[in-house]
Order: structure tokens, then sequence, then C-alpha cells
């Protein structure tokens, strides 16, 4: 499989179907690299990736540096809670300092939405997009993909006409809004489902089904993925933590996923959730550990799909700025 002409991973919106197609087909190549005794290819050997995270992150950050390492690459990770941000130090003055380490990639997660656009804009490396605000979380919705083309037997065709639900706090959620434009270019109906107050206005023009009723919904399913409630986007510091639904009882009650509920779908659904899950929430226990749960499958393709987005996207550090003049 050749690279892609374009150097940053920043959103679903930027990539054809074909391209998706490509990652998850070269995703499906790295992951057969895991039941090996020798998971290492030499693929980024002499490449330096750097992840900086502005925002907190378990599964995207750890699976960008297995992934990453798994290719070979020296990785630098810049923990903003013990880097020189908290002195003040500005986003563009970051990245400045990175670029004297002529590292070829930056993996950046930013509470702004179109931060790692202004840094791909201004840098040779490759930028890859760990989630930007509420705006994208582009290799999320790819092993989201993976994870059900994985599922449906590498059939791409598959997605055709399937219904797939996308549940919960869409409104700050960067997984649903990148979920939606990767699952339309793959042919999928899509359903975003949750309060009216947890769902924004432009997304029936995302051209999705929009529902409050889970349970109307849920026997045509044939996936759904269930979004963790952001109670730490909701409040203002006076107001109580639930403040856009009446209560956590509440919305449990109409949009939780438990056993009882998933009586009422398919014998076939496959449950997804990206985490971190808000136990007894969002979801139980015994749905989100059960047997059509991808919960855990999701999370090892997240690293055959960071190793796909590392092999496809490649900097341009040729052009590498020599002086601040260039860099501006
Ligand atoms: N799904 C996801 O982005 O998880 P993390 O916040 O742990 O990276």
């Amino acid at each position: 499989m050749e690279p892609f002409s374009q150097k940053d991973l920043l959103d679903i919106k930027g990539l054809s179907k074909e391209q998706i197609i490509t990652i998850l087909e070269s995703a499906r190549h790295f992951k057969s690299v895991f039941t090996r005794s020798m998971k290492k290819l030499p693929t980024l050997r002499g490449k330096t990736v750097v992840t900086l995270f502005y925002e907190a992150s378990t599964r995207t950050r750890t699976s960008f540096e297995l992934a990453a390492k798994r290719l070979g690459a020296d990785i630098i990770n810049i923990s903003v809670s013990t880097s020189s941000v908290t002195k003040g130090e500005s986003l563009i003055d970051t990245v400045k300092t990175l670029s004297s380490y002529k590292a070829d990639y930056i993996v950046m997660r930013h509470k702004s939405p179109m931060a790692p656009h202004l840094i791909a804009r201004k840098m040779p490396v490759s930028v890859i997009n760990g989630g930007d605000g509420n705006h994208s979380h582009p290799t999320q919705a790819l092993l989201d993909a993976y994870t059900l083309y994985e599922q449906w037997n590498f059939d791409i065709n598959a997605f055709q006409g399937k219904n797939i639900a996308i549940v919960g706090d869409i409104v700050h959620s960067r997984v649903a809004r990148s979920n939606i434009h990767c699952l339309k270019k793959l042919g999928a109906n899509v359903t975003v489902c949750g309060p009216l107050t947890l769902i924004p206005r432009e997304m029936e023009k995302m051209g999705v089904e929009v529902t409050t009723d889970l349970d109307r919904i849920l026997p045509k399913l044939d996936a759904i993925n269930m979004l963790r409630v952001q109670f730490e986007r909701h409040s203002a510091p006076d107001q109580p933590i639930d403040s856009l639904f009446p209560s956590t009882r509440e919305y449990q009650t109409l949009f939780s996923l438990n056993e009882k509920r998933l009586r009422k779908a398919k014998p076939t659904l496959f449950v997804l959730h990206p985490g971190p899950i808000n136990r007894g929430i969002e979801i139980d226990d015994i749905v989100a550990d059960g047997e059509r749960s991808l919960i855990n499958t999701q999370v090892t393709n997240g690293v055959a799909v960071r190793m796909a987005v590392f092999y496809l996207f490649r900097p341009r550090v040729e052009n590498y700025p020599e002086t601040e003049e260039d860099f501006e």
C-alpha cells in the first residue's frame, strides 16, 4: 500500500472512502503481526514521534505509544501537567521547542477545536489529531469502523445499509462527529439518540436520524455505540453536575444499555463504547463485560489502526524550518 499524499490526519471529513478502506486494510495487515512472537517492524526506524496531550487520556495516548514502538520509532511523551505549559508556555512556543528535535510526527490532543489544524499548517511534521475539543477524534472513528469490519468478516460492503446508533452525550462528543462521517462514508444508516439537551442542532444537517426513543430504534440496530456522559463538560462551577438532564436516574431509565433493554435487540447486535466508561450510567456492567461487547477488542484494534496511520501519513521533514523566520 502506498502512503497518502497528505501528511496529516486531522479529521475524517478530509478522507475519501477509498482512503478509509486503505487504512482499515492496512490495520488488518498490522494486526496480523500481534500474534507473532516478534511484534516489532522496522517501518519507522530512525523516526521520532512526540505525543502532546493537553487533555487526559489512557487509551489514545498509550496505543499511539505502543503503535510507534512496534514500528521501531523513538517516542517522546509530553505530559502537559508536568511540562512548561503549567508555567504559561503557549501552544505555538511548545511546538517550536519540539521542532528543534526535528520530530517526524506529533500526536496531539487539545481542548480547543482545530488546534491540531493550526500546528499542521505551520509545521512539516505529520500531525495526528488525538482529539480536539468536541470536533474530531479520527483514529477513534477508524478503530470503531475497523472493529465492525473485522466482525463482518472484512466485507466492506457489509456496512451498506447497516443500522448503527450512537447514543448519549452527542453534543460534547468528538467521537460521535467522527463516527458519523466515517460510517456514512462507508454506507451505514446512522441514528443519534439521547436527551435533546445533549443533541446539537447540526446533527440533522449531517444526514443522520435523530431520536430520543432508544427503545423504539433498538430492535432494528446492527451496532450501538454508547457514549460516556461527559459530566465534566456539563456544568458551570455553581451548577449541579447533571444540569443538562433532570437526574442521573432519569438518564439511566431512558438511555442506559442494561440487560433488560438488550433483550429487545437483535442477537447479532454489537455493542461498542470508546471508553472511559461510566459504569451503571450509560451502560451496565453485565452489558459492558458481556458477549456482545467489543469494548476490549476496540482497545486492541486501536494499536493496529494507529500503526496503519503512522505508515500511511508521512511527514515532509525535508522542509523542516531551520530558522525562526522559516517557522513563521
Ligand atoms: N476513547 C478515548 O479517547 O479514550 P482516552 O480518553 O482514554 O484516550
